[in-house]
């Protein structure tokens, strides 16, 4: 089983659907932004703002040579930026979650715990300048990407089935 690594923009679903993903499946789940908050000991919008993004990017730096030397049969929800990596494409296949830019900020602002997603996303503090980066970001997302998962109006559980279904074939 290579890995699977989920890629997409912020607050698109990769936690959840990795969730509901190994539930139905023998792979194990990391997360790099939660690799990333252990070895600091702190979090993501404390080292963004302690240390800035050059410093958060190098962190992702050293996850993803890790995960490449070290992990297999492991599905890696990545941070929104983590695709930006060299080496991506040699730690596992690379599967996008999709969704218009409208349809996560309406999902995260739907969420409970919606202030909290908000405020845990120092990218996302100003609206405008996220769906910027969105809008370039996405492109290169669907470029790199073996597999793409449209999430838009589906159930995690649709995804991860679609998901698995498409790894399989992929294989
Ligand atoms: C980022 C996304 C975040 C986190 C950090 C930077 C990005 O992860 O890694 O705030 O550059 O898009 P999520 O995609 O899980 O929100």
């Amino acid at each position: 089983m290579k890995n699977i690594i989920l890629i997409g923009f912020m607050g698109v679903g990769k936690g959840s659907v990795a969730r509901e993903v190994i539930k139905n499946s023998k792979y194990m789940a990391i997360d790099t932004d939660d690799l990333i908050e252990s070895m600091e000991n702190r979090r993501i919008k404390t080292i963004f703002e302690k240390d800035g993004e050059e410093y958060f990017r190098k962190l992702e730096k050293s996850v993803s040579k890790w995960l490449q030397m070290s992990v297999q049969n492991t599905l890696i929800s990545t941070g929104g930026g983590f695709y930006k990596q060299t080496n991506i494409k040699n730690i596992g296949i690379i599967v996008l979650l999709d969704s218009p830019f409208d349809a996560i900020i309406k999902r995260i602002k739907e969420h409970s715990n919606a202030v909290k997603k908000l405020k845990k996303r120092p990218l996302l503090a100003d609206l405008e300048k996220a769906k910027e980066l969105y809008d370039a970001r996405r492109p290169e997302y669907l470029k790199l990407a073996d597999i793409v998962v449209d999430v838009n109006g589906k159930s995690v559980e649709e995804c991860s089935i679609e998901l698995l279904k498409k790894v399989k074939r992929h294989v």
